[in-house]
């Protein structure tokens, strides 16, 4: 969602600027545009994508060492040139970017038109300008002073960036809600919304936090908060590669994480998994391990597929562990007077950590006195730092927008808790324990075994290509991935999918099954399988097309199925780490025989830093 990109040194400040934007498109975007000083700021910028932007930088020019670049993902007004940022103030004297909501734009707006100014878009952005520009016009104040003092009368969010040609050598920056971080190099400073526009020229990098603010000159940064109080700031070491956010030979970044899974669930267990001695270390929630094991309930917030393997969570906890667990949206946690308090445990769940409404959970529970642990994927996020502890899924940097590796690593996460739980709360034996590790240690080779799989899942691909709705059922355990498989082929192919526990089918929806209707059922060898074959019959009976997700072993729904695709046999509470692989690609075949933007579906953000 939105991405900022600035930079000042010695560089061409469009080139860094423009690449940088690439390498953010993934978050999601609308338009796309720069302001680079030379003597005058030159603004950029248009609707469509960061191509466009290059082409027009390339034919009018745009040179210039210090500079800010923006991707917008339309909030206020639509997705046109005008609205497009940066934005400048009436006067053309500074250009701005900014990432999140000001919500008494419409007030301030009001004010700034009654004193004479006029604005050409529709943009919060746009009246942010004319507000400095009237504060510093007034307060007769140094352009600083004026940003700050413009920041104090702002509700909402930002993660702004802002270039002065009367201050040709320095760039501002300001933070509250939506990310930004500075990387620091010699001579020259890169500013950017997350790491990937940073990595091949520094990992050195600072994370601004809320209510903070930078002054960065070519030699370095002033960090202040936007009361002008001084701050040092820890300089962080990223770890992130160039490799691990490039495609690497794959037509897509999904297909390339798709692939990736059976390494990164094998990363996520790496010295954490101890096969030899049966037990789990997880070292980020050692020190609040006795809390955690002594609570009565836990609650999960999250959004969109970290709320399914929060779901996922709930069956694990709730089997290996006997913990009570609750699964709520991240986003209507704190609209209903949560019963959350310092007994209590919550847990979030987020690749991205910076997700809004899982954030505003956070504080929420936190203000409340409750324990907040994360599960996070992006090292060093909002949420990772918001959080009293937590555990990182080490999946490595997700491009693609629809969530694959993040939810595998999340659900092994999540299955590790349980195992570490159920023997601390003595609820687990030693041998359940043992057989369950060894399962997990296996899985890192059976979703390689899925994945090699493609070519056979994609004639059915084909085939269903063009349905206008799919239905997704599963129960226990995989009535979550059901979900999952549903919101990935939406999200990607923009077909109609709905996910349902396969029981629930006989109370509706059943009623849309004819032999138009592909249903995908996750019919794995467990104790649910006698059910599960009975709603495949009930499906068969009124001519729908099955297409189940199986184990190998499971002669009776491989039978029956008009299609199957085959997974190998594992512990039942571990088949949901199988069952989403087939889903996934059957996703992304789908949306690329639809010839729909796989890694930029319409519509949707990487990271939704909006509430
Ligand atoms: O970064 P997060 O895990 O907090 O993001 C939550 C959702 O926005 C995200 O999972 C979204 O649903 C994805 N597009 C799913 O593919």
């Amino acid at each position: 969602m939105c991405g900022i990109v600035g930079y000042i040194g010695f560089r061409e400040a469009s080139d860094v600027i423009i690449k940088g934007l690439k390498r953010l498109e993934y978050r999601g975007y609308d338009s796309a545009g720069i302001a680079v000083l030379n003597g005058d700021v030159k603004v950029r910028k248009g609707k469509g994508k960061v191509v466009n932007l290059e082409k027009m930088v390339a034919e009018s020019g745009a040179a210039g060492t210090v500079g800010i670049g923006h991707t917008r993902w339309a909030t206020h007004g639509e997705p046109n040139d005008v609205n497009a940022h940066p934005h400048t103030d009436g006067t053309k004297n500074f250009a701005l970017v900014h990432n999140g909501i000001i919500e008494n734009y419409d007030a301030l707006k009001k004010e700034l038109l009654a004193k004479g100014h006029v604005f050409e878009g529709q943009t919060d952005t746009e009246v942010l300008a004319h507000l400095i520009e009237e504060i510093q016009k007034v307060a007769k104040t140094d352009f600083e002073t004026a940003v700050q003092m413009a920041l104090k009368q702002v509700d909402g969010t930002y993660g702004i960036a802002i270039v002065n040609k009367n201050e040709p050598d320095q760039i501002i920056v300001a933070r509250k809600g939506s990310p930004l971080l500075l990387g620091i190099g010699d001579d020259e400073v890169f500013i950017a919304s997350d790491a990937s526009p940073i990595i091949e020229y520094t990992n050195k990098v600072i994370y601004l936090d809320d209510d903070e603010m930078a002054t960065i000159t070519r030699e370095g940064y002033q960090v202040k908060t936007i009361s002008n109080i001084e701050l040092s700031k820890e300089v962080h070491e990223l770890e992130m590669s160039i490799e691990q956010i490039e495609k690497g030979g794959f037509p897509h970044f999904m297909l390339k994480e798709i692939h990736e899974q059976s390494q990164t669930i094998a990363d996520c267990m790496r010295g954490r998994l101890m096969v030899d001695q049966n037990r789990i270390v997880l070292g980020g929630i050692e020190g609040v391990l006795d809390r955690l094991t002594n609570a009565k309930r836990l609650v999960i917030a999250a959004c969109g597929t970290s709320w399914h393997a929060g779901l996922v969570g709930e069956y694990l906890l709730e089997y290996i562990a006997k913990l009570p667990v609750e699964v709520e949206y991240a986003s209507e946690f704190r609209y209903r007077e949560p019963l959350i308090g310092p007994d209590d445990v919550m847990l979030v769940i987020s690749q991205s950590g910076e997700t809004a409404d899982t954030l505003a959970a956070v504080r929420e529970a936190r203000q409340r006195g409750a324990l907040v642990l994360g599960i996070c994927n992006v090292v060093g996020s909002t949420i990772a730092r918001e959080t009293d502890a937590g555990v990182y899924t080490h999946a490595g940097p997700e491009i693609g927008v629809a969530s694959t590796k993040a939810f595998t690593a999340q659900v092994t996460v999540l299955s590790m808790i349980s195992i570490l739980l159920g023997q601390r709360r003595k609820v687990l034996s030693e041998a359940d324990a043992a057989i369950l590790i060894k399962a997990m240690s296996e899985i890192p080779g059976k979703v390689a075994q899925i994945t090699e799989k493609q070519d056979e899942i994609d004639h059915i691909s084909r085939l269903f290509a063009y349905a206008p709705n799919f239905l997704y059922l599963g129960r226990s355990y995989n009535f979550p991935v059901a979900l999952e498989g549903a919101l990935k082929l939406k999200e990607i192919s923009y077909i109609h999918a709905e996910g349902y526990p396969a029981a629930e089918m006989k109370h509706g929806p059943i009623a849309l099954i004819d032999e138009h209707m592909p249903v995908v059922v996750l019919a794995v060898t467990d104790h649910t399988n006698e059910k599960m074959i009975s709603n495949i019959e009930e499906v068969r009976a009124r001519k729908g097309r099955i297409i189940a997700i199986t184990t190998e072993s499971n002669h009776d729904v491989r039978n029956l199925a008009e299609f199957a695709i085959t997974i190998p046999d594992t512990h039942d509470v571990l088949t949901p780490l199988l069952t989403v692989i087939p889903l996934q690609i059957l996703s992304y075949q789908i949306a690329v025989y639809r010839k729909a933007n796989v890694d930029q579906p319409r519509n949707l953000a990487k990271s939704v830093t909006v509430e």
